[in-house]
């Protein structure tokens, strides 16, 4: 933190924008992670601001087009003071609430643009994604009709997420890519695997994407099949719950013994984690943990004044290897099925 209370920045993408080191992703507002106190949430947003997160990040697919809406009066009241990011890709249907389709081709990416606009009550994009890719489409293709969205100042910066090192490159030949979103944390390192060096070499920062684990890393709970409600995403997702929960949740004991030695939280430690591998691998990182609370807000920030000890993030270093069970039922949209 800085004499302002603010936290301090970080660029986006080489030449972009500074933007606070920590954003805020708003996901969990609208969907995946049980009920929100709407209000609650809107002062989450303005805490955000106050201490300088200014990188706050949506999709159109979070809630079918509910959390850009969410979004849109906070973005007309700060419109200046925000980078606000979203994402195409991913498709729903009216009929079957877990079908989830990729698209990539120019066509859909002009309709989804236009929808996010009209969602969130703005005429620019700071930062557009790709959420995920379809390896049907070459990237020249869908990489170039994204291309031409900034051309046409519909959007300031691209981004991909869940792409390899190699995907990365190829996107990055065709116009500048600005960030990278990927899951990134204590549990969940492939991406050190390709996209990291790739991202480090090519100047594009990184957004690790659910740094706390979707809440497990911080001990709010220890098996979602048992204690999280109906329709929470995280009861279906093979490391919370059973046996690979029970496993995973006994890995966060050096998680614990530290956070106790600062007299700082285990989400704190999990966010100073993410930070300092990133200054390992000497690259540029945004993380956007999801929070629906000021409280939680104001902890997770605060980890930014964290620092770990060397002999700490080596009891750290073993336990991503030993996690039980992988990020998602269906790992086939992401960068690790095509690694
Ligand atoms: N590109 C992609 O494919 C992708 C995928 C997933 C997510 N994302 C983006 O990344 C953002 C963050 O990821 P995420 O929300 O999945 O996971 P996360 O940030 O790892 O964890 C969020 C969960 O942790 C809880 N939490 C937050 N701070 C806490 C604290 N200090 N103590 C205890 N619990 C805490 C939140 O609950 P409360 O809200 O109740 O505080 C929420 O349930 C999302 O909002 C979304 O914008 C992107």
């Amino acid at each position: 933190m800085s004499d302002t209370g603010k936290i301090a920045t970080a660029e986006l993408g080489t030449g972009g924008p500074q933007v606070g080191v920590q954003g805020l992703g708003c996901m969990g507002i609208s969907e995946f992670y049980g009920d929100t106190d709407e209000a609650a949430a809107r002062d989450t947003l303005e805490a955000a601001l106050e201490v300088g997160v200014t990188l706050f990040d949506t999709a159109d697919i979070y809630g079918s087009g509910a959390n850009e809406t969410f979004l849109a009066p906070f973005v007309g009241a700060h419109r200046d003071e925000i980078t606000l990011a979203t994402k195409f890709a991913i498709e729903r249907s009216d009929t079957d609430p877990n079908f989830r389709g990729v698209r990539n081709d120019p066509a859909y990416i002009r309709q989804a643009v236009e929808a996010s606009l009209r969602r969130l009550g703005t005429d620019v994009i700071d930062l557009y994604y790709m959420h995920r890719r379809d390896p049907l489409v070459p990237f020249a293709d869908s990489v170039g009709a994204m291309a031409e969205l900034v051309k046409e100042g519909k959007v300031k910066q691209l981004g991909l997420s869940e792409v390899t090192g190699a995907e990365l490159r190829e996107a990055h030949a065709v116009h500048p890519i600005a960030a990278l979103q990927s899951e990134w944390s204590l549990f969940s390192r492939d991406v050190e695997i390709s996209a990291v060096p790739a991202a480090v070499e090519l100047g594009v920062t990184l957004v690790p994407y659910s740094p706390l684990g979707r809440g497990f890393l911080t001990g709010a709970f220890a098996d979602a099949g048992k204690e999280l409600s109906e329709g929470d995403f995280r009861k279906h997702q093979p490391r919370f719950t059973g046996e690979n929960a029970k496993t995973n949740a006994a890995l966060l004991e050096p998680v614990h013994t530290i956070a106790a030695a600062h007299g700082a939280t285990a989400a704190q430690i999990a966010l100073a984690w993410v930070q300092q591998r990133a200054q390992v691998h000497g690259l540029t990182v945004v993380p956007i943990p999801g929070t629906r609370k000021r409280s939680r807000l104001l902890e997770n920030t605060g980890a930014t004044r964290l620092t770990l000890t060397e002999q700490e993030l080596r009891s750290l270093e073993p336990i991503a290897g030993q996690v039980a069970g992988d990020r998602y039922p269906d790992m086939s949209s992401t960068s690790a099925a095509r690694e």
